[in-house]
């Protein structure tokens, strides 16, 4: 059963002790293999609320908050995506749950293909949503640097508030408002400590584009149609340089195809999970 977009999924929210003593938080429902859903930038783990819901029938699945966001403790004052990855393998240590499917959106993507090229024996299958390998280029670098030092000068909300309308497509919010407000209000919770450390971790990530080829993990690309963030086409470069990967296009959505369209997202999703090699 598939789950409208406002149902509240049954989840056990949890708290773990990783290994450089930070608690991470996260949340968890259903049961069955383990898929760890990873959040974009500035988000939580309520991003995946309707995933939470309507994977659950397929998966246990794990959304933590990467350390800096959501109820997760203050991070260090650049987090690169290795240490996300490395936070996010220590919990899955903790759980006791690996390998696991990892489904990262944007920036939790980014950190999918760290957690994949740091642990690839801990990796199941990919999910990667309006993501790409690539690393940023000088232009946007800078770019990202001047946002960390207004974040840090007090201005994190003006600076979230910018982001905000590009994150889904115009057709999107006006077919649900609430949904739009949903996701203005997680993005302005996010305390900006974590909003600037992940700015100068993401303008550091590397490019992962040549370790695309050896990433065998049957691996979901998925991509909305209308994003303006990071285009299809580089999310769809990237599933076409992996082995064993298939690239699905949303239409009409935008950066944000769990939260759009729920109902579509988790379609494609629970078909892949179907498929996987037991
Ligand atoms: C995200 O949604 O995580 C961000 O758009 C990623 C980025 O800024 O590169």
């Amino acid at each position: 059963m598939l789950l409208s977009r406002f149902e509240t999924p049954r989840s056990n929210p949890g708290r773990f002790m990783t290994q450089r003593r930070t608690t991470l938080h996260y949340v968890e429902a259903g049961g069955g293999p383990t898929l760890v859903a990873l959040h974009g930038f500035p988000h939580d783990h309520t991003l995946w609320q309707a995933q939470l819901g309507g994977l659950a029938e397929a998966a246990r699945v794990v959304a933590p908050d990467l350390r800096g966001f959501g109820g997760s403790p203050a991070p260090d004052e650049t987090m690169s995506m290795r240490a996300y990855a490395t936070d996010v393998r220590n919990l899955l240590r903790g759980l006791n749950t690996t390998p696991a499917v990892l489904m990262g959106l944007s920036m939790g993507g980014y950190v999918a293909l760290a957690f994949a090229a740091l642990f690839p024996e801990a990796v199941r299958a990919l999910i990667l949503c309006s993501t790409r390998a690539t690393a940023d280029s000088p232009e946007a670098r800078a770019r990202r640097l001047a946002l960390a030092r207004r974040v840090a000068e007090g201005e994190a909300a003006a600076v979230v508030t910018e982001m905000v309308p590009a994150m889904t497509a115009d057709a999107s919010r006006r077919a649900d408002p609430e949904m739009a407000e949903r996701v203005r209000q997680m993005m302005l919770r996010q305390p900006a400590p974590g909003v600037a450390a992940a700015l100068r971790g993401m303008a550091e990530r590397p490019d992962r584009q040549g370790s695309l080829p050896a990433l065998r993990a049957p691996t979901l690309a998925i991509s909305g149609s209308a994003d303006t963030l990071i285009p299809p086409e580089e999310t769809e470069a990237m599933a076409r340089a992996m082995p064993n990967s298939r690239f699905v296009l949303i239409p009409g959505v935008g950066h944000l195809p769990p939260v759009e369209n729920p109902e579509a997202f988790n379609k494609v999703v629970l078909e892949f999970l179907a498929r996987l090699p037991a």
